[in-house]
Parts: C-alpha cells; structure tokens; sequence
C-alpha cells in the first residue's frame, strides 16, 4: 500500500532506468541544497489551536484568479515520458483532475498544445528563454494561443548547474523521446550530447531584468517569476510586472548552498505588496509541509519530484495519488492545527525550532 510521498518513490525507483531516476531524484554538487529544503520543515514547529469548533475544512483557493482545489500545484518538471508513455499528458490530466493547476516545462516530452487540450483544469507554461529570441517569441506566442493561462520564467538556470549522479552516468534523453515544444527549430533533440550541453548551446546565460521586461511586453498572459530567494529580487521582479514570483532553488538543483526555500518565504512576503502573489517549492513531500509554508506567507507551494514518483508508479493514476494522499494529509493537519480555511493561517501558528 502507498501510504506516502517515500512509498511513491521507492515504487517509482523499482521501475525507473537508474540513469533516469538518478536524473529526477538529483541535486547539484554535494546536494546540500537539496537536503536543506527537507530539512528546513523540520525546524518549526506548530502551535496548534483547540476547541476551535472546526466543521468543515475548505482547502481551496486561487491562482492568479483561477480557483484551484488546494493549495498545492504541480512544479514544472522536464522530460515526464522517462517515467510514463503518457509524459506529460498524463501527469497534466492527472493533475487537473484533481482539480489542482499544471505547470508544464519547456523542456517536455509532449507538446504544449495537446497538454492543454487533454488537460481539464489550468496549464501554465514554464519558459526557458533560448539565444535565439526567434524561438523563444514563437514558444510565448504558442503557449497562448494553445490556452495556456500563465507564463512561469524560470531564473535561477543561467547554467544547469552539475549534478554528479547525471555526470557518472552521461545521462542523455533516451532514443525515442524529443524535447516535442520544439519540433521543427532544429533544438528538438539533445544532439547526443548531455542535457548541460544542451543548455549552454542554446539557452540564454545572460538574461537580465530587461529580458523580464520584454516578456512583460510581448504577452498579455500573467507572468510569474521562478527561482527566487532574496526578497530585492522578488520587488525588481514585479515591479517589472511580475503578478507572482516562485521562491524556489530549483529544487537544490542549481546553486548548491543555496538557503533553504522554506525559510526564505516570510521574508519575501513582507517584502511584497500583497498583490502579488508568493508561491514556493522545494522539499514539500507532506501536507503539513504545505501548511508550514503557507503558515509563513505563500499561498501555494508546487511538488515537483513526488508528482515524478506517481507518474513513475502509475501513469495518469498515480499522479492522481499523490495529489490525493498529499490533501488527505493537509486535511489531517488542518484539523488538528485548529483551522478551517486557508486564509486562518499566519506566521505566529508557528515557531522556528
Ligand atoms: C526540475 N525543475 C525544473 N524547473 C523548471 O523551471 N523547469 C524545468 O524544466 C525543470 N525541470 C526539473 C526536472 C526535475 C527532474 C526536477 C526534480 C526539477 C525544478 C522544479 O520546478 C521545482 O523547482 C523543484 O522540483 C521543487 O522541488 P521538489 O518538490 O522536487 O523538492
Ligand atoms: C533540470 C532542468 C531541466 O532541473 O530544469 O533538470
């Protein structure tokens, strides 16, 4: 029986090509970055309310307007058809039909267009900007006119930073799999070459807060800014006219010695008008990890590994799962945390340890 997040992975690890799970479960360098996110749920406790008279728990809220079941949302992952024939279309169905939000990666396995057509809720479109502002025009444009509702940019990969397990293993996409929003631009394919290659080809190193302001131009579509820690950049981000940013090391997979995610939030939140809106991934692997963060100011927290792990484990079904044994679990938590709706949570429900 799957009773948890670590039940999904080792199902998934059993099934999973080493090089493939090696590459999904990776962090950069001496992954302490990645063991810091895990960590950091940790170091706060929760005070918790009794007698509170709680009936009824209401885990739903809202994205950037559009009304999401509960307040956890898929991160964008690459190449989903490693784990599952169905990649990406199946973990967006999966997703939506749990009535939660998808964010689909550039780097996918299938094209945006499908994704969104076979999805029954909100796909957001992940963009990684390409030197070549061709391409790049042509992917926000596509995203748009395939129904996507958001463009997520993602700055915190100038680089992909090395991850050593990738590197034992010249990880590469396996035969029969291409990066499909790309077709036709001649980058659709890894060129034999790893995946850290492929990036220092073709993606732009030397995006700065002009490029945020570009995009800001080129798309009515909100966009939402991914990979931040430090509450300067998230003002810059949207003053520019950012409408939420992503607290977010990319999973401990870029900078190691990067902060922990989670005790990065508060801050950034204070630091912001409240009119925008503050995410964050990295390390959520239970409900009550979900509460912590939106305990300390976010609105939503993203999985992105655990999703992986139901999708590895079971195609559409076991990402439909995971979503389901995450908001079992933040039910629980809710309850026993004395609360009833998300808008009752606030920093001094808890206590750094
Ligand atoms: C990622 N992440 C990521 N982010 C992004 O903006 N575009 C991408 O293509 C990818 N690809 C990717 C692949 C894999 C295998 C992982 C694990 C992560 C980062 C992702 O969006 C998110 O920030 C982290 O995964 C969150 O941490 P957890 O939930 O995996 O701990
Ligand atoms: C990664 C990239 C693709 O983390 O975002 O592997």
């Amino acid at each position: 029986m799957l009773v948890n997040m670590h039940d999904f992975e080792a199902v998934a690890a059993a099934k999973l090509s080493q090089p493939a799970y090696d590459y999904y479960r990776g962090g950069a360098r001496d992954e302490i970055s990645l063991r810091r996110n895990r960590q950091a749920f940790s170091e706060y406790a929760l005070h918790y309310k009794v007698l509170a008279g709680v009936e009824q728990i209401d885990l739903s809220t809202s994205v950037l307007g559009m009304p999401v079941s509960m307040p956890i949302l898929a991160a964008p992952t690459a190449f989903h058809g490693m784990a599952d024939a169905g990649a990406e279309v199946a973990s967006a169905r999966g997703v939506t039909a749990e009535g939660s939000c998808f964010i689909l990666s550039t780097l996918s396995n299938s094209p945006m267009e499908e994704v969104v057509q076979q999805a029954s809720g909100p796909v957001l479109f992940q963009l990684y900007v390409y030197k070549d502002r061709g391409i790049t025009r042509e992917l926000v444009q596509r995203a748009r006119a395939a129904g996507a509702r958001a463009l997520v940019l993602t700055v915190d990969a100038p680089v992909l930073a090395v991850r050593e397990k990738d590197a034992r293993n010249h990880f590469t996409l396996p035969p029969g799999l291409s990066l499909a929003n790309l077709t036709g631009t001649g980058k659709e394919t890894l060129e034999g070459s790893g995946l850290g290659a492929y990036v220092q080809r073709h993606l732009d190193p030397s995006l700065s807060f002009k490029d945020l302001e570009w995009l800001v131009e080129q798309t009515d579509l909100p966009v939402v800014v991914k990979g931040i820690v430090r509450s300067d950049d998230a003002v810059q981000s949207a003053k520019i006219g950012a409408r939420a940013v992503v607290v977010s090391n990319h999973g401990g997979r870029q900078l190691d010695h990067s902060p922990a995610t989670l005790h990065c939030v508060q801050r950034i939140r204070q630091a912001l008008d409240p009119s925008v809106e503050v995410w964050m991934d990295g390390g959520v692997r239970r409900g009550a990890d979900a509460l912590l963060a939106c305990c300390l100011g976010a609105r939503v927290v993203l999985v992105g590994r655990p999703l992986l792990w139901g999708l590895a484990a079971a195609g559409e079904a076991g990402v439909r799962q995971v979503f389901q044994t995450l908001r079992a679990e933040l039910n629980e938590a809710m309850l026993l945390l004395g609360c009833s709706r998300l808008d009752e949570l606030s920093p001094d429900l808890v206590e750094r340890v």
